[in-house]
């Protein structure tokens, strides 16, 4: 096994929920010393001395805000996150786990109004697209829960992850439009990529042995 003694300390931001349990299987195999009841348990601050590391439990949409802020050197996150927040950090690694799409859905049979309202937790993502798609729409943001503003009338339409396609399927929707693909990506602080090059480093070599067994 590799000597970990003598690099720098390291903070890893890891994002509770729905990534969560995928990440800490991916960070296991990576042989980092990370145990798989930490969802049960209510701390957020989880050091690892023997490896030198130290994990943070954020939620996935603050992973990016921890990392550019640098109190976090590290972090594992979504690419939905870090399109919606625009955060100033690297972006080292696509982990090729948590695949899901990035949608527009809605009802089905649905037909543009003259002044349509898109509901989104996204909703840089979702101006942004219809942007480029030339098409002036309303952006509403929602917390969570998306898939009721069509069904209750208060959007025609919704910009979300699909990822099984269940949470539409039980409310009726479809998808109507591709947005653009997600997979959880590993993250890095500027500064701590160069002055903790090392220690990034180990860690992305680690990841790097685990993506190709991960591979579709
Ligand atoms: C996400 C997303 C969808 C659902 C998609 O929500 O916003 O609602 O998962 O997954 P599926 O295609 O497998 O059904 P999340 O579970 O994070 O909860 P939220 O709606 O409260 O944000």
């Amino acid at each position: 096994m590799k000597q970990t003694d003598n690099l720098q300390k390291l903070t890893i931001a890891m994002p509770k929920g729905r990534i969560f349990e995928e990440a800490v299987g991916f960070l296991q195999e990576a042989g980092l010393q990370i145990t798989s009841d930490l969802a049960e348990s209510r701390k957020l601050i989880i050091p690892v001395p023997e490896t030198n590391l130290q994990f943070i439990l954020a939620k996935p949409t603050d992973v990016a805000t921890y990392v550019e802020y640098g109190v976090a050197d590290v972090g594992v996150v979504g690419k939905d996150v870090l399109l919606e927040e625009e955060r100033d950090v690297y972006e080292l690694l696509d982990l090729q786990i948590g695949y899901c799409r990035m949608m527009v859905a809605g009802l089905p049979g649905w037909k543009p109004t003259e002044s349509p309202r898109v509901a989104s937790k996204y909703p840089k993502i979702a101006s942004r697209y219809f942007r480029e798609q030339g098409q002036q729409v309303e952006v509403i943001k929602l917390n969570g829960s998306v898939e009721l503003a069509p069904i209750i009338g208060l959007a025609d339409r919704i910009v979300d992850i699909v990822s099984t396609g269940q949470t539409l399927r039980e409310n009726g929707l479809i998808e109507l439009e591709h947005i653009c693909e997600i997979t959880t990506r590993l993250i890095a602080n500027r500064a701590s990529y160069r002055m903790k090059s090392e220690a990034v480093d180990d860690i992305a070599q680690k990841f790097l042995q685990v993506i190709p067994r991960n591979q579709k």
